[in-house]
């Protein structure tokens, strides 16, 4: 059996991190995918969650990694609540379906809930997130930062979350230049 090992990312990563994200979002003849410059994008801003953002390792070789940065939901009359966005994550196509990105998810839930974040959100299919527990937003009162998005955007309350954290969500600053 493979073994996967999960870890924090730390700042040598980088170059094998563009590697699993160039191969796990290019598509033939389009260059570089644009998820390459959010991760940069990420790292340099102050939403930047480093103790969330994880790689796997399959025979010290980085396979798999995610992103998470600081997001808000503007409750109504309140102060934003502050809780996680998740994304980009990926894997080298060679390595899909053989629970990499199930490990970085597990490993990204657990450590988020144990940091007292409220909630984790994302953009993604229903039928892969929904084994992790993430439910449509508007499950659970919460909008997405474009209501198109509709059921592909989906949100995980975790330990700390509470029924008052209702209102539009809103990812980090980097995310809004991705069009
Ligand atoms: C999505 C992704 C991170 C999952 O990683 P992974 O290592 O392949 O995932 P796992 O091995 O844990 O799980 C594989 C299962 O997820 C399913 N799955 C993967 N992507 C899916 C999708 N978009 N929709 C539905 N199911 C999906 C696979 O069919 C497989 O199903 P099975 O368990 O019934 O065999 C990976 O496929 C990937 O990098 N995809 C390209 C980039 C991407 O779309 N990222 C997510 C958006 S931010």
């Amino acid at each position: 059996m493979t073994k996967i090992q999960i870890r924090r990312e730390r700042p040598d990563d980088e170059p094998a991190t563009r590697l699993v994200h160039a191969a796990a979002f290019g598509r033939a003849g389009e260059g570089e995918p644009a998820e390459c410059g959010l991760v940069d994008a990420l790292r340099l801003s102050d939403g930047w969650l480093p103790r969330l953002s994880i790689v796997a390792e399959i025979d010290g070789v980085v396979v798999g990694h995610n992103m998470c940065s600081r997001g808000h939901v503007a409750v109504a009359g309140g102060v934003p609540v502050a809780c996680v966005g998740l994304g980009p994550i990926g894997v080298l196509p060679e390595h899909q379906s053989s629970g990499v990105g199930s490990a970085l998810m597990w490993a990204m839930v657990g450590a988020a809930d144990a940091l007292d974040e409220p909630l984790i959100a994302l953009l993604g299919a229903p039928d892969y997130y929904r084994r992790f527990g993430f439910v449509a937003s508007t499950e659970v009162g919460i909008d997405a930062p474009d209501p198109a998005w509709g059921p592909f955007f989906q949100v995980l309350p975790l330990t700390a979350s509470d029924s008052s954290i209702v209102g539009r969500f809103a990812y980090a600053a980097p995310f809004d230049d991705l069009g």
